[in-house]
């Protein structure tokens, strides 16, 4: 038996290191030196010995990369020594400007490595004795998540290096193009949502809490630098990066050394052009000074690094051909015309829409039918035309008709005042009315869980429901009329308009839709006047008063409650049972506690698992937190749930720390 046992063991060594060995070639290499199917006996035998004998299991065995189990959340680690951020340079003078800083910062010659900024997300891998110890994201830069056992089952990334070094490197994790598009179809096939973009895709893959689905997916890393470094003598980046592949650790082939900053220049435009065709996304190129005693002179700002900056190429531009102009009547009765193009890939998304936003755009970039134009993503995910290649202009470009009625209710639209959008003023357009039903259900006002466009619109099309108030109306048989909504499905409807009835003022007022009034300046008038008829009296002056609300919101609040229709409608709702008053806590009765949130622009987003997101905006708003839509610079955190998609992109690019639920639970328990 013994005998069995120590033979097992030593072939247990041996297996684990011949299939690491070809997993490192394989992966690492991109060269496999073995036919698939003896890795896979191989491999199947190293899982016999490991059933037979159970003791034998190493952490470190190739088949311990997936562990079957869910895991409860990410745990926060802080890291050693922060991950800090890059500054960047969007043109060639960013980068004279850099090279002369660091060179007055530094004695002697320097030397810049250039490396390809990849499009992912950072992680830090900390071996012990070469055996990988731990993973953790970036974070907020100090603190970041634990996802080892999600960076396990990236076959790149080796359990056991080649020495048995204590080091800490840190890399990008990504998916490649291919992956991403596969990806992709296979969602859109099951009915799920896509990912945006390459790097959401690796963002939600490697958070997600189920390690079968990271491993599932093909994920891959380049480390791009060595923050520990044990016993081992380092002294430039290029150095170190060579010693991490010597390691077993993957590195991107493609980087150099320059002397000068215009070779690194060069450099840049060589791989502005190359970038479409690699086999992942990049976003620019990293610039840094290549001795480690070079570095340690230019020093470091509270931020970033001074050794280093990012390059950032301009935003990917596509060309493609504008067919047909949209118009569309919004709830306000804005009328907003849409480009419909020909499909074009741009920036890792099929882009087949932009918004024109009004006729003067149209009319100052000279927008016409059949027009070939150049679109581009604004900022952060919005696809936008930016410019006629009047080149390619065909003899066919038809101006584009500006409508002068409202596409769908046909009466006059108008000009106001020094607006630059067309309006339609019918306070009977059945578009206007639509879209009001939508906006009075959706999530930040009443919030009717189940109530979808498409429902609202069946309800609106078959004159079930014309104004908001009729919503409260419905019965059962008529909600069972519509497209598929069954016994179930229409209870359901029932209880969550039922429940609406008791949402406190400030969502109703969002609801109502009065021109300006946003969620932030509903929940302030609100909190002011506690019921809805004491707004309705109030003066515009003492409206005015409130902080954060100006003289054009306190206008138009004083201008709704003088409608007729606006009254008669309030009327409906309160004979409905509609709660007209503010049921939140009064800001003086808010609790003193100190909270991380005081004071600070939050952003949600994402799928949460934990907590309902309306109760977690009230809970936030509490702790005295600004909960706002949309990612700016003056945004102090992100929580980010699964599948987040281009507001963490947004957030990632400005550098915002972004927050999963774990953390959240520690600051809001449930
Ligand atoms: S070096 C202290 N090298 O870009 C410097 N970063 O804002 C640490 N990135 O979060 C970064 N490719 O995720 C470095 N070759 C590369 C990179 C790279 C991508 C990312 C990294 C970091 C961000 C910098």
């Amino acid at each position: 038996m013994d005998e069995a046992f120590n033979q097992a063991k030593q072939r247990v060594d041996e297996l684990i290191t011949i299939l690491d060995r070809y997993s490192y070639e394989y992966y690492v290499l991109d060269q496999p030196t073995i036919a698939d199917s003896e890795y896979d006996k191989l491999y199947q035998e190293l899982l016999k010995l490991e059933e037979a004998y159970p003791t034998l299991v190493q952490q470190n065995s190739p088949t311990q990369r997936v562990g079957g189990t869910l895991l409860p959340g990410f745990e926060k680690v802080e890291h050693d020594l922060p991950m800090l951020s890059l500054d960047n340079a969007f043109d060639l003078e960013g980068l004279r400007a850099f090279d002369q800083r660091v060179r007055q910062l530094v004695d002697g010659e320097v030397e810049y490595q250039c490396e390809l900024k990849m499009d992912g997300l950072a992680v830090s891998l900390k071996y012990e004795e070469g055996r990988l110890m731990q993973a953790v994201t970036r974070g907020d830069g100090r603190v970041g998540e634990n996802v080892t056992g999600n960076v396990r089952t990236i076959k790149a990334v080796p359990l056991t290096l080649k020495q048995p070094v204590t080091i800490e490197a840190r890399g990008e994790i990504y998916m490649p193009k291919s992956s991403f598009i596969k990806l992709n179809s296979d969602r859109e096939e099951q009915g799920e949502d896509v990912f945006a973009n390459p790097r959401n895709a690796a963002a939600g893959t490697l958070r997600n809490l189920d390690p079968r689905v990271t491993a599932s997916r093909n994920l891959n890393i380049f480390l791009y630098s060595m923050v520990q470094y044990g016993t081992l003598e380092i002294e430039t980046q290029s150095q170190a990066l060579s010693t991490l592949n010597d390691l077993g650790l993957r590195t991107n082939p493609e980087r150099a050394v320059f002397q000068s900053i215009e070779d690194v220049w060069s450099y840049v435009e060589e791989y502005q052009e190359k970038r479409a065709n690699l086999p992942y996304e990049i976003d620019g190129i990293v610039i840094k000074v290549n001795h480690f005693d070079r570095q340690e002179q230019a020093g470091y700002t509270v931020k970033a690094p001074r050794w280093a900056i990012a390059y950032k190429f301009p935003a990917e531009e596509s060309r493609t051909v504008v067919n047909e102009i949209e118009w569309s009547v919004g709830r306000t009765g804005v009328v907003t015309p849409t480009a419909i193009m020909n499909p074009v890939q741009l920036a890792g998304t099929t882009v087949q829409r932009a918004s024109l936003h009004n006729v003067d755009l149209i009319k100052e970039r000279d927008i016409r039918l059949h027009d070939t134009v150049f679109v581009r993503k604004a900022g952060d995910i919005i696809p936008e035309v930016i410019r006629v290649d009047f080149e390619a202009r065909p003899e066919n470009s038809e101006p584009c008709q500006i409508p002068t009625h409202c596409p769908a209710c046909s009466s006059e639209l108008v000009h106001l005042e020094d607006e630059v959008a067309l309006r339609c003023v019918n306070p009977k357009c059945p578009a206007q009315a639509k879209e009001r039903l939508i906006h009075f259900v959706s999530r930040n006002a009443m919030n009717i869980d189940g109530l979808g466009e498409k429902i609202v619109i069946q309800l609106f099309e078959r004159q079930l429901v014309k104004d908001v108030s009729d919503l409260y109306g419905l019965t059962k048989e008529q909600l069972m009329t519509l497209d598929k909504i069954a016994d179930k499905s229409a209870d359901n409807l029932l209880q969550s308009i039922e429940a609406s009835k008791t949402n406190s003022l400030e969502r109703l007022l969002f609801g109502l839709g009065i021109k300006h009034v946003g969620s932030k300046a509903a929940r302030l008038l609100a909190e002011k006047y506690e019921t809805i008829d004491t707004l309705k009296t109030a003066e515009l002056e003492d409206i005015q008063s409130i902080e954060g609300i100006g003289e054009i919101i306190a206008e138009s609040v004083a201008a709704f409650f003088e409608l007729e229709a606006a009254n008669e409608l309030i009327s409906k709702l309160k004979s409905f049972g509609v709660n007209t008053t503010y049921t939140g806590v009064k800001p003086e009765e808010r609790s003193t506690v100190e909270s991380v949130f005081n004071g600070k622009t939050v952003v949600i987003t994402g799928k949460l698992e934990h907590f309902k997101r309306n109760e977690l905006k009230e809970s936030l708003t509490l702790l005295g937190a600004n909960v706002t839509g949309s990612i700016s610079k003056n945004t102090d955190i992100l929580i980010a749930g699964a599948d987040a998609g281009s507001k963490l992109t947004k957030a990632q690019e400005l550098d915002i720390p972004i927050w999963n639920e774990e953390q959240l639970l520690e600051e809001i328990p449930d």
